[in-house]
């Protein structure tokens, strides 16, 4: 049975076969036997994805859900919004395929134009590229470039990607770096992300420790912490590592690929939170759901590129024009249906009822900013896949995060029903009851 796919994508959840049901567990049988297994999904009794519309999702059993995923972040406009179906329908029709920086597409110069408009400084360029991790390496290998300085100062809990750049700076979990640590940037500094005042006050005095050795070009750091489990660093803290990097002569690079375009409430939350970045970093919803990232990089930076030698960060489809377009679609809805604001709005209301109603729920804290939410279930590792689990089979999405899989995390689309969100939290304040 497959739902309409002409659907609204703002329905209630429909469970008819409890999750995962027959044709799922039958699809995820034929996937373990030949893909690669990764990570704890295989322990969630994942669905398969069969369809989606908006903030629904449909499996291949019939199931509707509300997804409070979101794609990881990547469908942030909602599942195949009509603007950017549109836009790649219309594109699909003329150019699937350029040729990378030699002969470009016209819509990736569009698209560079308005992604440069977004630096808060003038005449920022951008660099292209296809993943998050694609655009922090880039990002890293332009501090390199800019300043001759191979260290990075990155932070425990964070999360940058898999590539080769962005995993030496993963201080998400050892054991994602661990086996590669020989391939890896041995010139990476951690330090503690600060949750409060205090710890803002040790991160920054380790930073400083950190930066006043002289080898350090990059500060790359989540403006919210995101896979950490949603962690929101107090006020000031960001502006003032900005400052700490500056002095010190490494560039400050912010990692919006979560937290930006309204994710976090804001279009750029370093930006928000006072800090100015050099580089920022974007990602996940920047596509409208394909594959696309970008660097956005102050203009006195990014000609570092410029050498004698050919030095260059390109591929085959670095500015694929359906990626381009969809990129150009995506910000469009947000503007034109006022995303980042209303992000801020509805994460902050849901932000307060969700606490309140754990507020005697011992060691279970929410915290987050715009519609990026962690619910952290405290010293109970692994509890966030269990209500994630309970989730699932009331017909709800929903992703974990924290170094111990103790936070479930919560990013629906922006443009979620305001019924949808009302049935979410119920269903979230129930599933951490019964599980915690
Ligand atoms: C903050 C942040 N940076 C980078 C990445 C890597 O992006 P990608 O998975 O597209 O490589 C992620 C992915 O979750 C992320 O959350």
């Amino acid at each position: 049975m497959h739902p309409d796919s002409t659907a609204s994508g703002d329905e209630l959840p429909l469970i008819v076969t409890r999750p995962p049901g027959e044709h799922s567990r039958t699809f995820l049988l034929r996937q373990r036997h030949t893909a690669v297994p990764m990570g704890p999904a295989q322990s969630t009794g994942g669905i398969v994805y069969a369809t989606a519309t908006g903030a629904n999702v449909i499996d291949v059993d019939g199931n509707r859900y509300v997804d409070l995923a979101a794609g990881f972040g990547a469908e942030l406009v909602g599942h195949r919004h009509p603007t950017v179906l549109r836009a790649l329908s219309l594109q699909s029709e003329r150019l699937l395929h350029a040729l990378g920086d030699v002969h470009p597409s016209d819509a990736k110069i569009a698209l560079v134009e308005r992604l440069a408009a977004l630096h808060p400084e003038p005449e920022a360029q951008v660099l292209v590229a296809q993943s998050g991790s694609d655009a922090v390496s880039a990002a890293l290998k332009t501090a390199l470039l800019a300043t001759g300085k191979p260290g990075v100062l990155a932070f425990a809990g964070a999360y940058h990607g898999l590539g080769y750049g962005p995993l030496a700076a993963c201080g998400l979990r050892p054991s994602y770096r661990t086996p590669f640590a020989a391939q890896l940037n041995p010139a990476v500094i951690f330090v503690p992300y600060p949750d409060t005042r205090e710890r803002a006050a040790t991160a920054i005095a380790e930073a400083a420790r950190a930066l006043a050795g002289g080898e350090i070009g990059a500060v790359l750091i989540e403006p919210v912490l995101g896979r950490g489990g949603v962690v929101v660093p107090p006020a000031g803290f960001l502006a003032e590592l900005e400052r700490l990097a500056h002095d010190s002569g490494a560039l400050f690079v912010a990692d919006e690929i979560w937290t930006g375009l309204g994710r976090s409430g804001a279009m750029l939350a370093s930006v928000a939170a006072g800090a100015r970045p050099d580089l920022i970093c974007l990602g996940k919803g920047l596509g409208g759901g394909l594959p696309l990232s970008a660097v956005i990089g102050r203009r006195s930076v990014m000609a570092a590129w410029r050498r004698e030698n050919e030095v260059v960060e390109t591929s085959t489809f670095a500015g694929a024009p359906l990626a381009c377009t969809t990129a150009l679609a995506t910000l469009d809805v947000l503007g034109r249906e006022k995303l980042v604001a209303r992000s801020a709005e509805l994460g902050a209301s849901w932000l307060e009822e969700l606490s309140r109603a754990f507020t005697s729920a011992a060691e279970v804290s929410v915290r987050g900013a715009g519609l990026m939410l962690g619910i952290d279930l405290g010293a109970r590792p692994g509890a966030a896949l269990a209500v994630v689990r309970s989730l699932l089979e009331q017909g709800f999405i929903a992703s974990t995060g924290g170094g111990q899989r103790e936070v479930i995390v919560l990013t629906p689309p922006l443009t979620i029903a305001e019924p949808q969100l009302r049935a979410a939290t119920s269903a979230v304040i129930e599933a951490v009851e019964e599980n915690c």
